[in-house]
């Protein structure tokens, strides 16, 4: 049995509450001998930053760039608020996204049947949602440079960032948009402003071409960024997939999140290129939430959107699709079966811990697997 390097990267906040669960898993799948893991663990965001004054280390970065997959739990809090721009707890997640390559963040909403009456929508706008955002994740204003705060000669301060995006950096992500489309819905929607930004113009334009040279039959909708999120909580079935950029990705499955019912079970897949010799890509898998400092250190963070980035990990980077496909039926039984978190649990509902949702998904996949 092949071992998988696996690196995990807790960080701080509800991170490390998260990916104990996942750990709980892996030591699951490992004693039913369905998978073998070689584990390392790192430091990074705050508590790499408070044990050696960097948000990660070269030494993590190598481990990472060694490693099958990387599991990320999330970074960051007011505790660095003070901390200078390129040591913050997130400068160490986006240090691991631009020096894996992992160009193209897959953001899946689901909105699973039980939990239609969590979401901020009515039940019959959200039942059923399946929908993938395709985010660009290593260019655009998060990357472009200049990028600097400068003080002026009469004392204002002058702060610029750069949205900056090339014709092959808008083509990759646009043909992983279309791959993905493909095996779903067929329809794509390309969400940027080309009405005020001049990369929101090359975007159109690739987009456009790309899906007329390779894809035709594919159905492409061009979607400006705004009118996108409108219609994400107007009617957001009509989307199977949506390809944009970086900051408006971010700010979409946000968005997004909320019609699953929480920013709690929204998961992700980072990945970079395939390498032509190996066949293999670089990958991370993170929650789409953060610290969440509010409910940090009380062990009541929903821990679905952390296990379902390991069931993506399975698919994306593992070989193992079906044991993934089993773990997204195991978080839907258990979520059938009435068990909540906080974050989900309606009217009447009593929530369960971190950790008692983590056992109820194994125990679910047990049952499935038995
Ligand atoms: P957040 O995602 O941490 O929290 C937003 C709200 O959602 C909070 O009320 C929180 O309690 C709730 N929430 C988030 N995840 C939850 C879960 N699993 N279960 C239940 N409730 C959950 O966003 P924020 O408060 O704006 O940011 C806090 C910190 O996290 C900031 O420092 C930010 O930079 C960082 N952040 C990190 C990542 C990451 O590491 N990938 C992502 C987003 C934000
Ligand atoms: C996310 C987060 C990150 C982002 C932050 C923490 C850098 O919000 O992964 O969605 O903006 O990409
Ligand atoms: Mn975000």
């Amino acid at each position: 049995m092949a071992t998988h390097k696996l690196s995990l990267m807790a960080g701080d906040g509800i991170g490390p509450e998260v990916i104990a669960e996942v750990t709980k898993l892996v030591r699951w799948i490992e004693a039913r001998g369905l998978a073998s893991f070689a584990i390392e663990e790192d430091l990074v965001g705050g508590a790499a930053y408070d044990d050696h004054g960097e948000a990660i280390s070269d030494a993590a970065m190598e481990r990472a760039l060694a490693s099958d997959a990387v599991m990320f739990g999330s970074v960051g809090g007011p505790k660095w608020d003070a901390v200078p721009y390129s040591k913050r707890p997130e400068a160490g997640l986006l240090r691991l996204r631009k020096d894996l390559g992992l160009f193209a963040n897959l953001r899946p909403a689901i909105c699973y049947p039980a939990l239609a009456d969590a979401s901020s929508l009515k039940r019959e706008l959200v039942d059923g949602l399946d929908l993938l955002i395709v985010r660009e994740l290593t260019g655009g204003v998060y990357f472009g440079e200049p990028k600097e705060v400068v003080t002026l000669e009469n004392g204002d301060k002058r702060a610029v960032d750069t949205q900056l995006y090339t014709t092959p950096e808008i083509d990759r992500i646009a043909r992983v948009a279309f791959e993905l489309a493909k095996l779903r819905g067929k329809k794509v929607a390309s969400a940027e402003k080309r009405n005020v930004m001049k990369t929101g113009v090359l975007w159109h334009e690739v987009v456009s071409r790309i899906q007329k040279e390779s894809y035709p039959d594919i159905q492409l909708e061009h979607v400006l960024a705004d009118n996108c999120a409108m219609q994400l909580v107007r009617r957001p079935k009509q989307y199977d997939v949506i390809v944009t950029d970086n900051l408006f990705g971010d700010i979409l499955s946000d968005v997004a999140a909320m019609l699953t019912g929480s920013l709690g079970m929204l998961p992700s897949a980072s990945l970079g290129a395939e390498d032509p010799a190996t066949g293999k890509r670089k990958a991370m898998y993170e929650p789409v939430h953060g610290s969440a400092p509010d409910i940090a250190g009380r062990g009541v963070a929903n821990p679905i959107a952390t296990i379902a980035s390991f069931g993506m990990a399975l698919k994306y980077s593992l070989g193992l699709s079906d044991l993934a496909d089993s773990l997204d039926g195991a978080i839907a039984d258990v979520l059938a079966s009435g068990l909540r978190t906080a974050d989900v649990a309606t009217r009447g509902q009593n929530a369960v811990g971190t950790s008692e949702m983590g056992d109820a998904v194994i125990a679910a996949l047990e049952k499935r697997l038995a």
